[in-house]
């Protein structure tokens, strides 16, 4: 099988070649930005034939930064992946997140709950979505990602523990902490299970606050998590508004033959080793 990693110098598409480099996938072309740029409908076209596998990671990241600029972060999130879709099809696996829903529900969203972002960032994404389903691709949404790769949670509390007596974190956000490695796994399990395209949740299973998150950090240092105290949004006021609730329901999951994914709290025991400095 052909692979076609875009994005591939980014958080999760280094785990996506590390997974498939560990998968014995031998046949496998990693693009980072310098090497394909997906702006570039010719050069997408090139890098997409006799591929049979096509996982877009690539994205316009910079969340508050597309606030000033939604024409550039959509020209990526959108109107690249509506091309890329348009060449590769059902060959595509596009990463997409949350932010396609305003965060007001009160139960896990549902793979078909309607889009309804409430940032820019968001916007350029639903666009990215709707072409890919359109053109009968894949869309995986995922949440909340940590890695070994990209800016880093966890790094940052336990940087935080060492140079402050306690931490304000907020708890007025609710989500799905997810790790990009195994994000990537079950990426490449539903690319190599046969299962039908459509819309995956390819986030942690339960939920906790940022606040939740960084006392489990704690605790998985030995360091005591009650040096972490509760805040709220409003003190942490950014450009883009976020969604308080991302927590996003897995039924899709059934009968493809892929797990969803195991809970945030066993995910980080077993992401600690890597993600501390
Ligand atoms: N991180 C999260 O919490 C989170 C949450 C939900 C969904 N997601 C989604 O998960 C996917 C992977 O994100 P990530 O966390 O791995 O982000 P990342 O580390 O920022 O990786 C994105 C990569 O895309 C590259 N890129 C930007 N514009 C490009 C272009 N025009 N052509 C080719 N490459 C380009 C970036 O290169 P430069 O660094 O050179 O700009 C970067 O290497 C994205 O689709 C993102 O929307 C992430």
């Amino acid at each position: 099988m052909r692979w076609l990693i875009t994005g591939a110098g980014g958080m999760l598409g280094r785990d996506l070649c590390a997974v498939l480099a560990a998968a014995g996938e031998t046949d496998v072309v990693a693009a980072g930005r310098a090497d394909l740029d997906i702006t570039d409908a010719d050069a997408v076209r090139a890098a997409a034939d006799g591929a049979d596998v096509v996982v877009n990671a690539a994205a316009w990241t910079n969340v508050d930064g597309a606030e000033t600029d939604e024409q550039a972060a959509s020209a990526v999130n959108g109107h690249a992946v509506r091309h890329l879709a348009e060449t590769a099809g059902k060959r595509l696996i596009q990463v997409s997140t949350d932010y396609v829903f305003d965060g007001a529900a009160a139960a896990p969203y549902a793979e078909e709950a309607p889009r309804a972002p409430i940032n820019a960032y968001g916007r350029g994404k639903a666009i990215g979505e709707q072409a890919v389903l359109s053109a009968g691709g894949f869309v995986v949404r995922t949440a909340w990602l940590y890695g070994e790769h990209g800016p880093n949670f966890v790094r940052t509390m336990l940087r935080l523990a060492a140079a402050r007596d306690t931490v304000d974190v907020v708890d007025d956000q609710v989500g799905p902490p997810t790790w990009s490695f195994a994000l990537a796994g079950q990426i490449v399990a539903l690319a190599r299970s046969g299962a039908r395209p459509g819309v995956y949740h390819g986030t942690a299973s339960g939920s906790t606050s940022w606040f939740g998150l960084a006392r489990a950090v704690f605790e998985e240092a030995g360091l005591d998590p009650e040096r972490v105290r509760p805040t709220t949004s409003d003190r942490f006021v950014r450009p883009a508004p976020r969604p308080a609730y991302s927590v996003l329901g897995h039924d899709r999951w059934a009968g493809t033959g892929v797990a969803p994914l195991p809970s945030w709290r066993s995910m980080l025991h077993e992401a600690m080793p890597v993600l501390r400095p």
